[in-house]
């Protein structure tokens, strides 16, 4: 057998003929960017995500950048969010002219401490961006109150997970502003790169859907200079088609999650802790080992593949060496880095292939890491 950590194929073949027909009608109109199809999917995924509004992007990395400029942060702030997130996280923090203020994470759910934001919080802290990190909702409530207390705003980096909820209130609908990637693996993900902004905040999307379009809200009116970030037509046409698909996906991943976590029981493997409050829609299964190499290796033997989400946390990326952290500042962040590997996780993997994945992981029989 040869199980990839995510397959697009499968997918793809289940929803061929809409897939197939939706491309054939943005060819066909020849609208490629902007018109209805964008229209429709910007309205139907901010009314999926529970919220307002929605701007299509360019890309995840991108949304994250444009909101921070549509709250109006920019050089001189601090943009605090998790040092174990991807690095677009930090990147749009960046692009936005802003610095990167990292904080660690709990060691049970591998999310943002809500604990540890106060510490962080400085005179020139604007924003805090909690991570939703493989799928799983932060805790959204104390990061709402230490933000309120410091009148901060809250950017919701959602990328990782479309249709998450933290206590019945879907991801994207909490913050002030929230942050969609397409990208192809994601669990709604385009054919190509894509990005969405969602908020309640109409001012606050007028500004941003201006400013991702060169400034311009009518054609060859610019009253600002902007940038060109926007979702294209084919890609707003196949995610509309996904994301009538959404739901059931997210269950097939909630199913797999449940299998995983029997069969893991009886071994020493440690997975994600999942709060009580969170609804979490598995984008990543993530376990620890403090074997990680050899765990690896014995389950490529047998054509199992699997991933490190993410093998450096980001104050350790020489990215971030004019930042001057060392190797001990996020000492749980670091742990945690060491010793977690993701396994097979996609809507469409069967149960042979589920079974067949936790046999071998059973079977790599490798002590593991205990929680501190
Ligand atoms: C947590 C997180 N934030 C932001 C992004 C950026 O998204 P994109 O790849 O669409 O730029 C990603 C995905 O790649 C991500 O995983």
């Amino acid at each position: 057998m040869n199980i990839p950590l995510v397959g697009l194929k499968a997918q793809y073949l289940q929803i061929k003929s809409e897939i197939d027909s939706a491309v054939a009608g943005i060819i066909d109109r020849t609208e490629f960017v902007g018109g209805e199809q964008l229209r429709l999917f910007e309205e139907e995924f901010a009314s999926y995500c529970e919220a307002a509004a929605c701007v299509g992007v360019g890309n995840g990395t991108d949304a994250i950048f444009l909101a921070l400029k549509a709250l109006g942060i920019g050089p001189n702030d601090e943009v605090i969010t998790a040092v174990n997130t991807f690095i677009a996280t930090s990147e749009g923090i960046t692009a936005a002219g802003a610095t990167p203020v990292f904080v660690d994470v709990k060691e049970d759910t591998m999310l943002m401490d809500p604990g540890k934001l106060e510490a962080s919080i400085t005179p020139r802290t604007k924003a805090i961006i909690p991570v939703h990190l493989y799928g799983q909702p932060c805790e959204m409530e104390q990061i709402m109150e230490i933000a309120q207390a410091h009148k901060l705003k809250v950017v919701e980096d959602a990328a990782q997970a479309h249709g998450a909820r933290w206590n019945g209130r879907r991801v994207g609908s909490i913050g002030d502003v929230a942050c969609f990637s397409f990208y192809p693996g994601k669990n709604l993900g385009a054919y190509g790169d894509g990005g969405g902004v969602v908020s309640n905040d109409a001012d606050l999307i007028a500004r941003l859907r201006k400013f991702a379009n060169h400034g311009s809200l009518t054609k060859y009116e610019h009253e600002i200079e902007g940038v060109n970030s926007r979702l294209d037509s084919l890609q707003a046409a196949i995610l509309r088609v996904k994301l009538r698909h959404l739901e059931q996906w997210n269950e097939q991943r909630r199913s797999h999650a449940s299998a995983y976590l029997e069969g893991l029981s009886s071994t020493d493997l440690i997975p994600v802790t999942v709060h009580e409050n969170a609804e979490t829609v598995w984008h990543l299964f993530v376990i620890r080992t403090l074997e990680r190499q050899a765990f690896q290796k014995r389950l490529a033997d047998q054509g199992i593949n699997t991933g490190i989400h993410y093998p450096l946390p980001l104050h350790l990326q020489p990215a971030y060496a004019h930042l001057g952290l060392s190797e001990g500042s996020f000492p749980i962040a670091e742990r945690i880095t060491r010793e977690i590997v993701s396994l097979p996780m996609y809507p469409e993997l069967s149960v042979t292939e589920l079974d067949y994945v936790l046999e071998n992981v059973k079977q790599a029989g490798v002590k593991t890491a205990t929680v501190a």
